[in-house]
């Protein structure tokens, strides 16, 4: 069931990663949503604390890491006053969400499939790995500036192939570019499935690279959003033949010859 209203959730827990290197900058939110069965790898939700008010009236969209019985994760990297403000939930605050929304990432159990991810990118790929049939037919590149620890990466590690590059300098930018490159041409070749969640510069890089070497890739958008639900036009990207689509409603996920990023 898909499940698009607005409800209030209680927070379950809120525990910060990677906390010996970066203290309090990427944490995971653990909320109540027993029931929550209908979501897909690659959809989001929208999350406005009710401790807000009238303060900040937008809620701020986020990938669903992953969901079970036990609530809804995110991971969530502390970036403005927003998720600021969401670091310091406490357990038991209670929190308006609305979703699942979006669209997800293609699952073909049988092909090979290259999970590309730029920093907090990693996200939505924790529940695609999760619930993935074949785990085995996956692998996952990181390119991450801050250190391993801070990303949910050893989580993924023992379930699939996993490979990283830290960009430390800006000769590590050429090397993250290289593999980029290297890989992607590996998965073209034998009519792999490429999908790629991270910031716009690293979406445009293996946009680039997919129409060069003739792979098959989806991109996760990460516009701003307002409303999550297709009304405020706040979301709008070009398509491929420059019509403004909202990311909330027709992606966040689009096939990368679609989409003029
Ligand atoms: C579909 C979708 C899924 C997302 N999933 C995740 C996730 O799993 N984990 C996570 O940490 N973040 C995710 N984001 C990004 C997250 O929504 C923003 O980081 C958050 O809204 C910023 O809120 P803020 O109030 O802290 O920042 P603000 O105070 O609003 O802005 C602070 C800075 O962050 C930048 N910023 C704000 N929103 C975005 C955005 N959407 N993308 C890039 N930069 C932004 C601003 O330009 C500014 O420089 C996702 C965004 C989308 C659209
Ligand atoms: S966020 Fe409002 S239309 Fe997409």
């Amino acid at each position: 069931m898909s499940l698009r209203v607005c409800r209030n959730v209680t927070v379950l827990e809120v525990s910060p990663v990677g906390q010996r290197k970066r203290p309090d900058e990427f944490y995971e939110i653990r909320l109540s949503l027993p029931d929550w069965d209908g979501w897909k790898p690659g959809q989001f939700v929208m999350v406005r604390p009710a401790s807000w008010e009238l303060d900040m009236l937008w809620a701020r969209p986020f990938s669903i890491s992953s969901a079970d019985a036990d609530g809804l994760t995110l991971f969530v990297q502390k970036v403005g006053r927003g998720t600021a403000r969401m670091a310091r939930l406490a357990p038991g605050d209670q929190v308006a969400l609305w979703g699942p929304l979006g669209n997800s990432f293609a699952v073909e159990p049988d092909t090979p499939t290259l999970l590309l991810a730029g920093g907090i990118g990693i996200a939505p790929f924790r529940g695609y790995v999760e619930r993935h049939p074949h785990p085995e037919n996956l692998r996952l590149f990181l390119a991450h500036r801050l250190p391993l620890e801070c990303y949910p990466y050893d989580l993924l590690s023992n379930r699939v192939d996993c490979r990283c590059l830290l960009e430390a300098c800006p000769a590590d930018l050429d090397l993250i570019i290289a593999a980029l490159r290297e890989q992607i041409a590996e998965y073209a070749a034998k009519d792999g499935l490429i999908l790629a969640c991270g910031p716009t510069p690293f979406m445009r890089t293996v946009q680039t690279f997919a129409a060069e070497l003739g792979a098959r890739a989806q991109v996760s958008l990460e516009n701003r959003m307002a409303c999550g639900v297709g009304a405020c036009l706040g979301c709008v990207a070009p398509d491929a033949e420059g019509h403004h689509v909202q990311v909330c409603t027709r992606g966040p996920i689009f096939w990368a010859d679609k989409v003029r990023l």
